[in-house]
């Protein structure tokens, strides 16, 4: 059942105590449950948590407003990744659950990389799916090691490889520890993000979370 409970509509799904939680992030035009299977496939047995992107364009879902196809209005973006971050800490305080490692794909991704950049501490790691960068300059925050996976497609015409690599650097200068692969694939998943994540996960979930 969707959660309307808290301030975004969302599933919670329950996990072993201690369990690091995924946060699941969707693309544009998704929902809630979209990322349910990919969570459960790369992190068995970890608590699920996704919100609704709460920003509508033409009907679809997203999690921030854009000017056009990866023009992002920064003013929006800011105020939905504030707004993202009181929903986490809600629902850990609600779910009693430790800081997330967020999921996120495309749109979802996009939000994942600003609140790494613009809330660090928020998240304790994060698996961004087909990246861009969020803001045009970054705020300039410092990340205490956070680890991320950021994995793009080699044939994406979304995300060209300079711009990929562009968000990589970005969340290196600002302190992450970040692994950035480049699959065999376009802008939707492929099972090779799945087994990346998958392994990537295995070796950065703290042992307590394994
Ligand atoms: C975005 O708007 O976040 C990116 O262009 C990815 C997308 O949602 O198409």
């Amino acid at each position: 059942m969707a959660d309307g409970t808290l301030s975004f509509v969302h599933r919670h799904q329950s996990g072993r105590p201690g369990s690091a939680p995924l946060l699941l992030l969707h693309g544009t035009g998704g929902d809630e449950t979209d990322l349910l299977p990919l969570g459960a496939l790369v992190a068995p047995g970890a608590p699920l948590l996704s919100p609704r992107g709460q920003v509508l364009e033409a009907g679809m879902p997203r999690f921030f407003r854009r000017l056009a196809e990866g023009v992002f209005d920064e003013d929006d973006l800011r105020r939905r990744v504030d707004d993202l971050a009181a929903f986490v800490a809600e629902a850990r305080e609600a779910y009693g659950l430790p800081a997330p490692i967020a999921l996120g794909l495309s749109n979802g991704a996009n939000v994942a990389a600003a609140l790494l950049l613009a809330r660090p501490g928020v998240l304790a790691g994060a698996i961004l799916l087909r990246p861009m960068p969020p803001f045009a300059t970054p705020p300039g925050l410092a990340m205490a090691g956070t680890p991320v996976l950021v994995l793009s497609g080699a044939v994406d015409p979304l995300v060209p490889a300079a711009t990929a690599l562009r968000l990589a650097q970005d969340l290196r200068d600002a302190g992450a520890v970040v692994d950035h692969r480049t699959l065999p694939a376009g802008h939707g998943l492929s099972q090779a993000d799945v087994a990346a994540a998958k392994a990537w996960l295995d070796a950065n979930r703290s042992p307590a979370s394994a």
